[in-house]
């Protein structure tokens, strides 16, 4: 039986495991439904119970498949899903969270996110979290694909330092919040969800990823994985509709990264030499 999946507390007070499920790109599909679920079942059984989706993943079908996938066992999952921007009114806000809640066959969502800045005032936004978390519907919001400014903005507003989380692009090749997001994030106690943490399986084939790799006895993507894990404050969401990847993502815990093997990746995918504009996908 391997080792629990380590956790952190968000400030909204729920405990999380550090290791996930992301699901983009499943539920397009019929005939990939049955593996993707069995995915997501065996990320469970392993404890990689952090399972995040989005109302626009698959047009809800993503959502549908977690549904699926967590019947019958919701008190093992943490769950979170993501409004779309254009939904982001205050009464949208709440009328896309109960279409999620019913794709997902539950009652309450966990941790329910405003997927990036989009054309709605941020206060509205924020109303329609507070109405939801009234109400019962989530448990705690946050946000995602938010820089510095944005988080700034968020802050300044009444209620808006009670968000739990910003889910955002973070993986070897694309380093930019540690010279900005990641110490302000640190400063203010927001733990943040790197999202991409392998990078969409781009960055496998580098030389000195496969070169680490070989001297842990891993694969490329373990070490990727490794890497983003090794910061202690926060979550990481690799997707994985196949079995054997699934598995390979949750031994990445047993990583444990030399500096040696630190000094080589920065030089492969140097860190940022200053404040650079947020990536996302
Ligand atoms: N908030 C946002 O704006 C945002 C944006 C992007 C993503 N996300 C979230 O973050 C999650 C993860 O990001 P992502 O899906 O973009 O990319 P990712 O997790 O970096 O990569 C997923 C790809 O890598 C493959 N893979 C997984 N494990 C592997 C392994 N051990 N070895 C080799 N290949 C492996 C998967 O293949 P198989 O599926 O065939 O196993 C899939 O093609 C998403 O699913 C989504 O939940 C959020």
């Amino acid at each position: 039986m391997p080792s629990d999946v380590p956790t952190l507390k968000l400030p909204s007070g729920e405990t999380v495991p550090r290791l996930g499920l992301g699901t983009w790109r499943m539920g397009e599909s019929r005939r990939a439904r049955a593996q993707e679920i069995a995915a997501i079942e065996l990320g469970i059984d392993l404890g990689m119970t952090l399972i995040d989706t989005a109302e626009l993943y698959a047009n809800g079908g993503a959502e549908e498949a977690v549904g699926e996938a967590i019947a019958g066992r919701r008190d093992q999952v943490f769950i979170v899903s993501k409004v779309k921007p254009e939904n982001s009114s205050r009464a949208g806000t709440v009328a896309a969270c109960k279409r999620s809640l019913k794709h997902l066959g539950i009652d309450q969502i966990d941790l329910y996110l405003l997927h990036w800045r989009g054309p709605h005032p941020l206060k509205e936004t924020l109303a329609g979290f507070e109405t939801l978390h009234g109400d019962g519907l989530i448990k705690a919001w946050g946000v995602s694909n938010f820089d510095v400014g944005d988080m700034e903005e968020l802050f300044a507003l009444p209620g808006g330092v009670a968000v739990a989380t910003n889910q955002v692009l973070y993986n070897l090749a694309t380093r930019g919040i540690e010279a900005d997001l990641l110490p302000w994030s640190r400063a203010h106690g927001i733990p943040i969800m790197a999202y991409t943490p392998i990078d969409r399986g781009r960055i496998l084939r580098n030389r000195a990823l496969a070169a680490v790799a070989a001297r842990h006895d891993a694969t490329p993507a373990q070490i990727a994985l490794g890497w983003v894990l090794r910061h202690k404050d926060m979550m990481v969401i690799p997707k994985a509709s196949n079995e054997a990847h699934v598995r390979e993502n949750r031994a990445a815990l047993d990583v444990a990264l030399t500096a040696d093997d630190l000094a080589e990746l920065n030089e492969a995918f140097p860190p940022p030499v200053g404040a650079t504009s947020l990536e996302m996908l």
